[in-house]
Parts: structure tokens; sequence; C-alpha cells
């Protein structure tokens, strides 16, 4: 394979078959397409050159810098491929949750801005949203940017309809799987595949999969955040299930360890999703077979990027499989039982109990929301670094009454759980939030 330039290697990915002592499926093929085999090492590589070929002349000639609402992947192909081509390229999040992708990104020249904002998804009826501001102004002005614009650009979708999805076609020798699988993050993956394999076979099954609530899967939504993203449209789907952080963790050291695949987390969450949706299809197929071989059947999911740069993730979720001492009070060993337990207050209960008794408030969020909006006298504590305090020792004594704060209630009312199972006797959480508490008008303040 010889290529002039490296966005000529971009696509062409192999589909391997998962080892069916694996995962344990009797009558299905299951197949992994390696997107994490692409040259910046992700799915989002086809994506990012697609949007960003069309207008790379105009913008060399105006100098325009390239901008991208994207904390991950999508930002890592576009520093790339902006260098390549002499750009400047300017990443602008919420929040930068995964370290390696951070210094990785500053390592390649990207400028990282950080907003406040609820979700790095665009809920364009919410006018107040920093980022959706922010991607207005770009949309209006652009004459000193070329913003890919992700979320809502239909050449995200296309690299999909053209590439991905016609090649795992070809990869089954012309016919499309029976069930095709896929992480849903601006959906831009599942949405082009899918079409192009029901064009083949509209009876195919396409799972979409997205993060439990309020659970982190870097590089994907929870059901809430992905209904704000422009290209997601829930008919592309037959079904849409929720996968933990665990699960996904546990998927994805499953693929490392007996697959041979060095996937990351939302592979590990896709394999662990279409093997937890197609068990019950498989044993059911076995079953009407009774004893023959039965037909077999194809399934096909997506490995999106690689694991090395989730090694932080890994360590702070589950550090065991670092050879860590484990965590005892993780958050993601909150019972349903614990969580019903917590005491929350809303915003009127809250605002007496500030009043009467002074509690300590502890604002979960990110330093930039924190910094532009706060209940009066919360410190800020960002949610994990408040879980590594868990671990390792809270600033405040287990009698001292605690209002834990976070944007819309979820977070917070699981650190109360944990912290109550720790022996806090008046730990309560705000329920819905800063969101709640700005929706009734209550005071916000400035840093
Ligand atoms: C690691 C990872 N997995 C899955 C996805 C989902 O892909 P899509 O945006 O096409 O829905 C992304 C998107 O950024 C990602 O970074």
């Amino acid at each position: 394979m010889r290529y002039d330039d490296i966005t000529e290697a971009i696509g062409n990915t192999p589909l391997v078959r998962i080892d069916p002592a694996v995962h344990g499926l009797r009558t299905i093929d299951l197949y992994a397409k390696l997107e994490m085999l692409n040259p910046f090492g992700s799915v989002k590589d086809r994506a990012a050159w697609n949007m960003l070929r069309p207008d790379l002349a105009g913008a060399v000639e105006r100098d325009a810098q390239v901008v991208e609402l994207s904390s991950g992947n999508t930002a890592k192909a576009l520093a790339v491929l902006a260098g390549l081509h002499g750009l400047r390229f300017r990443s602008v999040t919420n929040r930068m949750r995964v370290p390696e992708l951070r210094e990785l990104l500053l390592l390649l020249g990207a400028e990282i801005e950080e907003l406040p904002g609820r979700s790095e998804c665009l809920d364009p009826t919410d006018t107040d949203d920093p980022l959706t501001q922010f991607h207005r102004a770009l949309t209006e002005d652009g004459a000193h940017h070329l913003h890919t614009d992700q979320y809502f650009n239909p050449r995200n979708t296309e690299a999909h309809t053209t590439g991905t999805g016609p090649e795992i076609v070809k990869d089954l020798g012309g016919r499309a799987p029976d069930w095709f699988v896929a992480c849903v993050g601006t959906a831009g993956s599942s949405t082009g595949v899918a079409r192009v394999l029901r064009e083949h076979d509209p009876g195919v099954g396409v799972l979409g999969l997205v993060a439990a609530k309020s659970d982190f899967i870097p590089g994907i939504r929870t059901l809430d955040e992905v209904a704000e993203v422009g290209l997601f449209d829930p008919e592309t789907y037959d079904v849409i299930e929720a996968v933990t952080a665990d699960e996904a963790i546990d998927g994805m050291v499953e693929l490392n360890r007996r697959c041979g695949l060095l996937a990351g987390p939302t592979s590990g969450a896709a394999y662990r999703g279409a093997v937890s949706h197609l068990r019950p299809l498989d044993e059911e197929r076995a079953r009407r077979a009774s004893g023959e071989p039965a037909e077999r059947a194809t399934a096909v999911f997506i490995a999106c990027d690689r694991v090395e740069s989730y090694l932080g993730y890994v360590r702070r979720r589950r550090p065991e499989l670092l050879g860590r001492a484990p965590h005892r009070n993780a958050l993601a060993t909150v019972t349903e039982a614990e969580l019903a337990a917590v005491r929350d207050a809303g915003v009127a209960e809250a605002r007496r109990w500030i009043e009467e008794e002074r509690p300590l408030v502890v604002d979960l969020r990110g330093s930039h929301a924190y910094a532009a909006l706060h209940i009066e006298g919360a410190i800020n504590i960002v949610d994990e670094l408040f879980e590594q305090q868990v671990h390792g020792g809270l600033p405040f004594g287990r009698d001292r009454p605690v209002l834990l704060v976070c944007p819309v209630g979820e977070k917070s009312a699981r650190f109360a759980a944990l912290l109550t199972r720790m022996g806090h006797t008046n730990v309560r959480s705000l329920a819905g939030g800063v969101v709640a508490w700005r929706d009734a008008g209550a005071p916000l303040v400035r840093e």
C-alpha cells in the first residue's frame, strides 16, 4: 500500500470476526469494524476529513481557523488535518474530561477553549447556554472560521454512507448484516451506516447505544443529551439501549485481553451492548433449530477508537484493573435503594436550609460553569476531584451539613447517597440542580 498523502489512508478498515468462544453466541457471527485503525485513531477521522475537505482551499486562502465543538476524537482528527494544511485549529468544549486527549491536542498545536455549558450537544432552544451562543456566533461569522459543525453537518453522516457502510456490505460478500450495533455520539456513524445497510436489506436490526443516565463513557451521549443533536433521528434505530461505564470497561477489557483488539471504552460498550442484546435472540434461534445446526446470522459493531488514551479513565473508575486497591466507595457502587433514600431538597427548601443552617454548599460542576454562575457562598469541587476526595479524605467532617449541587441533580444525588453510606449524617442534594435553581429565578452570582 503506497500513498502520497496520509488522508488516503482514512477508511477501508478491517472487519474482524470475534472468537465465538469469547462472546458465547452460538448461531450469530459477530464482527468488529475496526475504525480504531484509521490513521489518527478513530471513526471520527472519516467525518473530520469529509467535513473539512470541501472548504479547505477557501480556508487556506483566507487563513481561517478551523473550529469545532469537540473534546475528543473529532478534535484530534481536525487538529491533525488542519496542521497538515497549515491551518490553526481551535477545539471548543464545555469540559475536557480525558486528560490524555487534552494533552495530545495541545501537542498537536490545538487551541482549547473551555466554555461553561450543560452539554457539548447543543439544544438550539436553549438560548442561555453559552455553547449554543458560541455556535450561533460561529455560524453567523464565517469569515475568520471554518466551523465544521459536527452535530449538524450532513457531511458527517455522509462520510459513513460513502465509506463505512459500503465497506461493511462489501466485506460481507455484498450483504447487509442481520444486526448493526453502534454507540451514538453525534449519531453520524450510526445514521450513515444504517442508511446504507437498510438500502441493501430493510430488515436489518439497528441497535444504538448510549451511556446510562449520569454515567460517563467518553465519546458518547446519554439519551437526554443525544436528543439535542441535530443529526440524531430516533427512527434510525430499532432499539436504543443504555450501557453503564462499568459494562463499557468490562467489554473493553475483554476485547483487549481475549480478542487482540486494543480498542477503547465505546468499543467495549458496543461489544457488550451487542452481546447482551443478541444473547436472548441467539438462544431462541438455537432452540428453534432443535439440535440441527442453525442458519448462521451476522452482526457488526463499530470499534471506534483505541484504549491508550483512557488509562486515566480506567484508573479512576476501576483501579483494580491496573493493580491498585479497588475503591470501596466508588460512585458506581451506589445502589438504587441508597439513591431512593437520599434526602434531596427542592429549590425553596434548599434556600430555607441555607438561610437557617448555613450548610456547606459544594458545587460539583466544571470550573468554567461555576465561574459563570453559582449559588452564593458555594465552593467548587469538580465531581472528578470530589470523587478522589471521597477516597482520600473529604475537607469536612461527618456531622457538617452539606448541600451538593450539580447541573441537574443526578450526580449530586449519587454523591449524597455515597456520603450517607460513609456515615455523613446531614448531606442533601439539590433536586434539579443549578438548572432548577436558575429556572426558579433563585439568585446566582458570578465569580
Ligand atoms: C470514542 C468514540 N466512540 C463513539 C463515537 C460516536 O460516533 P458518532 O459521533 O459518529 O455518533 C465517538 C464520537 O465522537 C467517539 O469519539
